[in-house]
């Protein structure tokens, strides 16, 4: 499973990426507000700087709802990085548009995806990637993780190649659970990373192994 990291901050992508596990980053127009980025100009700087810093894809969203306008932004996007994907809204222009991407060798993450339906549709369009909001789905009291295993068993049943990027990831319990249900990337903020770090044992049998190696020195 590929880790990206779910950030538009830039010492955060930094900081998993010197851990040297990073694969590539999401962003998404909320997490982009959080940074203060303000301007079209400053918005692509933004992303060109992050293709910059990172060796993976990187998504960049389009803001537009209409065919044209998703494709003319897509475009812009794309255009400013080998690496950049295109993030695109599951909606009915969204799956129009994705297609018109897909057959213009141009990638894809369709994102706001919360029902296997969605994910077939997304496939179907030749998305690189379909975002399932893990986090999202259990605040509405269903299971995110389940929805991650239904659409791994569809897509292997059916031989689809788009990836399954779990987003909306909220702990490092999540990530474990949506590589156990087939999840191809999981895309986390920061601290759900550096959270599979954590094993009180670990720090406890740490501690006892430098207190026997002064025994040695
Ligand atoms: O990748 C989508 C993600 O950023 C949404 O996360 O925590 O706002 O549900 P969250």
């Amino acid at each position: 499973m590929k880790f990206f990291i779910d950030t538009a901050n830039l010492a955060q992508i930094q900081e998993a990426h010197d851990l040297g596990i990073l694969d590539g980053v999401t962003t998404n127009p909320s997490l982009m507000a959080k940074e203060g980025i303000k301007g079209e100009e400053a918005i692509m700087k933004h992303y060109v700087t992050i293709c910059d810093m990172v060796k993976g894809d990187v998504s960049a969203e389009v803001i537009s709802t209409d065919f044209d306008g998703i494709i003319e932004e897509g475009k812009k996007l794309a255009a400013l990085h080998p690496r950049i994907v295109v993030k695109v809204p599951m909606i009915k222009d969204g799956v129009k548009a994705i297609k018109w991407f897909t057959e213009n060798k141009i990638k894809t993450n369709c994102t706001l995806v919360f029902s296997a339906g969605q994910a077939i549709l997304a496939a179907k369009a030749g998305a690189t990637y379909v975002s399932p909001f893990i986090g999202r789905i259990d605040d509405s009291a269903w299971d995110g993780v389940d929805l991650i295993a239904q659409i791994a068993n569809i897509y292997s049943l059916q031989s689809f190649k788009t990836e399954i990027l779990a987003a909306s990831i909220r702990s490092a319990l999540h990530i474990v659970k949506c590589a156990e249900a087939g999840a191809d990337v999981c895309t986390c903020p920061l601290d759900s990373i550096l959270g599979l770090l954590k094993h009180p044992l670990t720090d406890i049998g740490l501690a006892k192994f430098l207190e026997d190696a002064k025994k040695t020195r």
